[in-house]
């Protein structure tokens, strides 16, 4: 899996021509499309029953093979001849990031209809790429081999496809010829099949006798070898049933605003992909997070390719891409929501969610990661795992994180509000994806249940005195000189001769150390990642609260991770943060071992010291940088001292 950068303009513009592409073949086709996946392992005959639909079919296009021939050139994909992927925009936001899960979509056709097939491998450790597939399909084949029956993985496949919203369900109950075609032995699979679906909420699903390798049941014609079956065929139930669209357009209008298009001063629209319901010029509407209420002026579709057509629409519904423009200058942006002005989304920052874990490395709860649903991105962290949820005996059990693969039910906080809704009600306003700030890989994907009531009934109190004027009382600005270092750094040393001289200079100063903070506050901490990551977060919010009094604050804490002291300095206001980085070798630091705490380290009495057996990583480009080696812890207070002066 190679994870690209999200900030590569290649991959931003990707969901786009994903969706110029798709509009174009639905234009031209003037067909629906089907979004399938197929869930089984090759011992069920999955491939076998792909290589039939694509085979019987006998439709694909070489005009759209073309099409997407050359866009795939157009965005660079390398080593490999078409990206069929292009035509899926589906986690819209995993495509921007430029994630690449082995997700094979294979596309055919029929007279009825078009079909994309995510064709995912079925076992356990491929949960993630399971998830990624079906979370754009509308339907799932859930194939069974009628010599076993229902097992452990076609429940998992199921619960999955339960999971990320997939209201269709077909039981392919596949190899139907090597078990002579017995009624008795169908009819037991799909009873066993009702009794569990039940159990996990599946209300409705579709069985059908099939054989991959003979045809039967698969194309129109009903087979002769199962006479005491009455239903559809595959092709038949995969061109006829009736898929999303229809409901989303029965709900209230939202268009998540993609970009706001702005060529010239005379034109200002805004362009999404229409979430659900439907607009007409003349609609009122209200703009969530703001809250502002316009009219929709006009609706202007991307032109037909080789049409004269202005493009501007009576009438839009959900699943077009449009631009709308408004009859005022309401504040709208990308992330905002254009919604129907008297049923808006709500807005919220606490959520339950359910999230798979996509990543090799453990989630760290407490950590920031950066959380995108549709067009918004915001940053997010994730409580300790209200449980765990085994997927194969759906069993819920208790966790501290969640890893590559296992699925959770947790809190999420994010640090503004998002409008979003629940996804059961919608995908797009409900399904979200966590990024790794640092190395900008996809790490989760989460369906939200439902907003937590508490973040609803907690507002802001707005104060009388400002900030600015506690500030100005003191006649200071404020500042956070924030000290990061390996334990015996010098940090607590040189904070507390730097406090000394700026209180002689009648400065109004407060010095938070880490020994002295664990003592109180944070008496309930200990080293694990997790407790360092929830230490310096009430740090940084205490610092924070200080300086909002007008106070200069200065903290001595290891902070040894990158994420978390990133965390603090967005906390404050521009320059007000101040990263002086204690640069003092481990050897040197261990050599002093003023504490004796590295001995007691390296003989293995205390775990997760901070450069024996946990990372300490250095700031990389700190505002003041002390090398202890170098100088006394004098000169080194007086260098942060002189810094300071200078930059006011
Ligand atoms: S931090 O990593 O969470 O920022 P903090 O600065 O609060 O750490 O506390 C570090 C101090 O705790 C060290 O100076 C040391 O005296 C003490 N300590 C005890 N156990 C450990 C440990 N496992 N790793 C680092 N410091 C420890």
């Amino acid at each position: 899996m190679a994870d690209l950068p999200g900030s590569d303009p290649v991959y931003q513009t990707d969901a786009l021509i994903a969706e110029d592409i798709e509009a174009y073949l639905e234009t031209h086709q003037n067909k629906g499309l089907l979004r399938f996946i197929t869930c089984g392992s090759v011992d069920d005959g999955k491939s076998t029953l792909i290589g039939r639909l694509l085979y019987d079919s006998k439709m694909i296009f070489e005009d759209q093979l073309a099409a997407l021939e050359a866009d795939s050139k157009r965005v660079g994909t390398q080593g490999q001849e078409i990206d069929f992927a292009l035509l899926v925009d589906g986690l819209a936001a995993e495509r921007e990031q430029g994630i690449t899960i082995d997700v094979a979509y294979r596309f055919f056709s029929t007279e009825k209809r078009k079909f994309i097939v995510a064709d995912t491998p079925g076992h356990e450790q491929y949960t993630r790429n399971m998830v990624t597939g079906a979370s754009t399909a509308d339907l799932a084949v859930i194939l069974i081999d009628a010599r076993k029956g229902v097992l452990v993985q076609t429940k998992r496949h199921s619960f999955l496809a339960n999971l990320v919203g997939i209201k269709h369900i077909v039981l392919a109950v596949n190899k139907m010829d090597l078990v002579d075609y017995d009624q008795s032995t169908f009819d037991r699979i799909v009873a066993d099949y009702r009794d569990f679906a039940r159990e996990i909420g599946i209300a409705e699903f579709t069985p059908i006798p099939i054989s991959g390798f003979k045809g039967d049941n698969i194309t129109a014609a009903p087979s002769a070898n199962t006479p005491w079956y009455s239903g559809p065929s595959l092709i038949d139930h995969l061109e006829s049933v009736e898929i999303a669209n229809t409901a989303a357009q029965a709900r209230p209008f939202r268009m998540p605003v993609q970009w706001v298009n702005r060529p010239n001063l005379d034109f200002r629209g805004f362009s999404g992909l229409i979430a659900s319901g439907a607009v007409k010029p003349g609609d009122e509407v209200r703009i969530v997070p703001s809250g502002k209420t316009s009219t929709v002026k006009s609706i202007i579709t991307m032109p037909k390719p080789g049409s004269k057509d202005s493009g501007e629409m009576a009438e839009a519904v959900a699943g077009e891409s449009v631009t709308i423009c408004l009859t005022d200058e309401v504040d709208c942006s990308r992330g905002s929501v254009i919604a129907a002005a008297g049923d808006p989304p709500e807005s919220a920052d606490q959520f339950e969610a359910n999230l798979v874990w996509m990543s090799e490395e453990d989630l760290i709860p407490g950590r920031g990661y950066w959380l995108k649903l549709a067009s918004q991105q915001v940053s997010a962290t994730i409580q300790q795992p209200k449980f765990e949820i085994d997927i194969n005996s759906m069993e819920h059990l208790a966790a501290k994180t969640l890893k590559l693969n296992s699925i959770g039910v947790v809190e999420v906080t994010t640090d503004k509000p998002i409008t979003f809704e629940a996804y059961e009600t919608s995908r797009a306003l409900g399904g979200f994806i966590l990024i790794d700030k640092i190395t900008n890989a996809t790490v989760g994907a989460g369906t939200i249940n439902f907003s937590l009531r508490r973040a609803q009934n907690v507002h802001w109190q707005s104060v009388d005195i400002t900030r600015d004027q506690h500030a100005a009382m003191k006649n200071q600005r404020p500042a956070v000189l924030w000290f990061t270092g390996l334990s015996g750094s010098g940090k607590s040393t040189i904070a507390n001769l730097v406090e000394k001289k700026l209180f002689r200079m009648n400065r109004h100063t407060f010095l938070l150390d880490g020994d002295n903070v664990r003592h109180g506050l944070n008496k309930d901490l200990g080293f694990t990642e997790s407790d360092r990551i929830e230490n310096i977060r009430r740090v940084g919010e205490v610092a924070r609260l200080m300086a909002d009094a007008g106070l200069i604050v200065i903290t001595a804490f290891i902070s040894p991770f990158r994420a978390e002291r990133q965390m603090v300095r967005d906390m404050l206001p521009g320059g007000e943060f101040i990263e002086v980085f204690v640069d003092t070798p481990l050897a040197v630091a261990e050599a002093r071992d003023v504490k004796g705490l590295y001995k007691k380290a390296r003989a293995g009495q205390l775990k997760n010291f901070t450069g024996i057996d946990s990372p300490y990583e250095e700031p990389e480009s700190p505002e003041i940088r002390i090398d202890t080696t170098a100088m006394t812890p004098e000169e080194a207070a007086d260098l942060v001292i002189d810094q300071l002066l200078g930059s006011g």
